[in-house]
């Protein structure tokens, strides 16, 4: 079975996905932190953002592997564990213009196929519903209103020591929203699909509930 979930960031995707991958034991494929390890390497081979030509050359050079782990995801990026390092503010400012880049999703899209290939997989991202699975056997498209998540984005911040305006994550999460939605190639969007989630109102607990019982009631084809 697969499940793809889809939605704009610190729309509480992870956290929710994570929670439903070890209550069901499904696979975890996080294909956000596919486009930031990938970004990670451009930024280490010091290859300016805009030269597409040169970080497109990169798919040839760069393994990525997600392994899942009791404790949680590790990504190896040629070998290397670069879980912590991906998630820093620099990598988050500079994915987008990564992932927007067609040589590298095609390259993103075929690994992670192959991840998902014969499995019970739950696998979060933009593209999942609508390019990377588009035979999903349930689809979610799950959101929540841009001060929300700019809260809920602070709240992890500060779990990590990291002191930021809450002005400042909305702006940078605004931003974000409109560059992977109005890239050319697999824009966020809705799968017609998907079954749309609003989370603003919504508790931790009561999204991954409500999303698993979607699951089950689909797995005995209750609808
Ligand atoms: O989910 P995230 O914030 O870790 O994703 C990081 C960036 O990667 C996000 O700005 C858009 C991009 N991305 C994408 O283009 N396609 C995906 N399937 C997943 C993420």
């Amino acid at each position: 079975m697969i499940v793809a979930v889809d939605g704009p960031s610190a729309a509480g995707k992870s956290t929710t996905v994570i929670a439903l991958s070890r209550e069901l034991n499904f696979l975890y494929i996080d294909t956000g932190a596919m486009y930031r390890a990938y970004t990670l390497m451009a930024l280490r081979s010091e290859i300016p953002l805009e030269d597409e030509s040169a970080i497109s050359a990169l798919r040839d050079k760069v393994e990525i592997e997600l392994v899942n782990h009791p404790e949680g995801m590790v990504v190896l990026l040629n070998g290397e564990d670069v879980s912590k390092e991906i998630r820093m503010d620099y990598i988050s400012k500079s994915v987008s213009i990564v992932s927007s880049y067609m040589h590298v999703r095609e390259k993103m899209v075929e690994l992670q196929r192959e991840m998902g290939d014969n499995q019970a997989v739950i696998c979060e991202g933009r593209d999942i519903g609508t390019v990377v699975f588009p035979n999903a056997d349930l689809k979610i498209f799950l959101t929540a209103d841009v001060k929300e998540r700019a809260r809920r984005r602070q709240r992890d911040l500060l779990k990590l020591n990291i002191n930021k305006e809450l002005d400042e994550i909305k702006r940078d999460l605004a931003r974000r929203d409109q560059l992977d939605s109005s890239r050319k190639i697999s824009p966020l969007k809705r799968a017609e699909n998907a079954v749309l989630i609003d989370t603003t109102f919504m508790t931790f607990k009561e999204q991954v509930n409500f999303i698993k019982e979607l699951i089950l009631a689909k797995n005995e084809g209750k609808f």
